[in-house]
């Protein structure tokens, strides 16, 4: 037996799209990245996407667009992929983590005032495992220490809490179409907001600062370009977007198909004692991007290895950041420091979970995971 950790989900639609995209004269960013981010923006109910080469590279053009940089403060969570952290990190601000709720994994609203200093500028929510953080809340708190909001939707294209989707009260949302992302390019993410501004300076930004990107030269008669500010080469290209656009379009009926998948993982994983799982909140709706338990943490690596033995994929999102070693060797970090995240890092498996997985084999995993607790 042998049970992937995640299998794409690409087909014919997809690869029709390619081939036609193949076809045309253009590769790089153009008519297919103009058309993904016009229905992202739209399915979003935002007024502007930009596509870009990573999430990684959204969180760092966010944070460079809302001016934030050298001795800066950001405030964000230490359960999340390194990315969120390194980010801020790479425009010369400082992160500053604040513990996470006990029974979602979520950055916990109630912990940011006191981790407020007069160098804090930003909030970066990580709505983790497709659900979103208390984003009300996170709000009153921004508006009331004037700080951004920047959020990790990495995992949320499809999430909303209390009716409010990703981007709608932050000053921007940033997604990722990474291989094992809810829509995928391989590689690939995005910007959203309805901040004209930000998403005019994130354009510039992802092409080197230039005046004009390939599209905008290309006419037939040669166009001058200046270049404005220093930036960075991070532009989604029309390959990419040619992936993303028919799932885009299919997003919701693969939704569905998760969400199936979880509520199978849910009814089986409940009658195993000794298990726990993230808990989604009233009023969300979640995009189901990870199936993630949680065990003893002194079982967790046994378990682990046990199913990997089995032919069975599983990774860890996330251990806490902050013990990692270059955390712990530049900002001094220590176990202890979020007691909440290590406790949930130490306990954390991830089970496979994407569209095409059988019940059958969500059976054998749980059942696997049954013997060796
Ligand atoms: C929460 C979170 N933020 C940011 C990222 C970075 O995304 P990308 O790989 O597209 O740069 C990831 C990727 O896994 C993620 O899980």
């Amino acid at each position: 037996m042998k049970i992937e950790f995640y299998k794409h989900n690409l087909g014919k639609d997809e690869k029709n799209k390619v081939m036609e995209c193949l076809d045309g004269i253009f590769l790089t960013t153009g008519s297919y990245v103009s058309e993904f981010e016009n229905k992202l923006a739209s399915y979003l109910n935002l007024q502007y996407a930009v596509g870009l080469t990573s999430c990684t590279a959204a969180l760092h053009l966010s944070l460079l667009a809302l001016g934030i940089g050298e001795g800066d403060e950001v405030i964000t969570t230490p359960m999340t992929f390194i990315a969120t952290a390194t980010a801020i990190i790479h425009t010369g601000a400082n992160p500053v983590f604040i513990d996470v709720e006990r029974d979602t994994a979520l950055m916990d609203p109630d912990k940011i005032e006191s981790a407020i200093t007069e160098r804090t500028r930003a909030i970066i929510p990580v709505h983790l495992y497709g659900q979103m953080c208390d984003m009300k809340k996170i709000k009153k708190i921004a508006e009331k220490y004037n700080l951004k909001i920047i959020e990790d939707a990495a995992h949320c294209i499809e999430g909303e809490r209390e009716g409010i989707k990703p981007g709608q009260l932050g000053d921007v949302a940033c997604f990722s179409f990474y291989a094992t992302k809810n829509i995928t390019s391989g590689e690939g993410g995005a910007i959203a907001t309805n901040n004209k501004e930000i998403a005019d300076k994130v354009r510039m930004l992802r092409q080197h600062g230039m005046s004009k990107e390939a599209a905008d030269r290309y006419s037939g008669i040669y166009k001058h370009w200046d270049m404005i500010e220093c930036g960075w080469k991070y532009n989604m290209d029309n390959i990419q977007a040619a992936m993303l656009l028919p799932q885009l379009k299919k997003i919701d009926i693969s939704w569905r198909k998760r969400k199936k998948l979880y509520n199978e993982y849910v009814k089986r994983i409940k009658t195993i004692s000794g298990i726990e799982y993230p808990k989604i909140v009233s009023k969300s709706k979640s995009a189901y991007h990870l199936f993630t338990i949680w065990v003893d943490k002194d079982r967790r690596d046994y378990i682990l290895h046990k199913l990997g033995k089995s032919g069975i994929g599983s990774a860890v999102n996330y251990r806490a950041i902050h013990l990692l070693t270059y955390f712990k060797n530049h900002f001094g970090f220590k176990r202890g420091d979020f007691p909440i995240a290590e406790k949930i890092g130490d306990m954390t498996i991830s089970l496979p979970f994407w569209i095409g997985l059988k019940n059958d084999e969500i059976k054998n995993i749980t059942e696997t995971i049954k013997t060796y607790l």
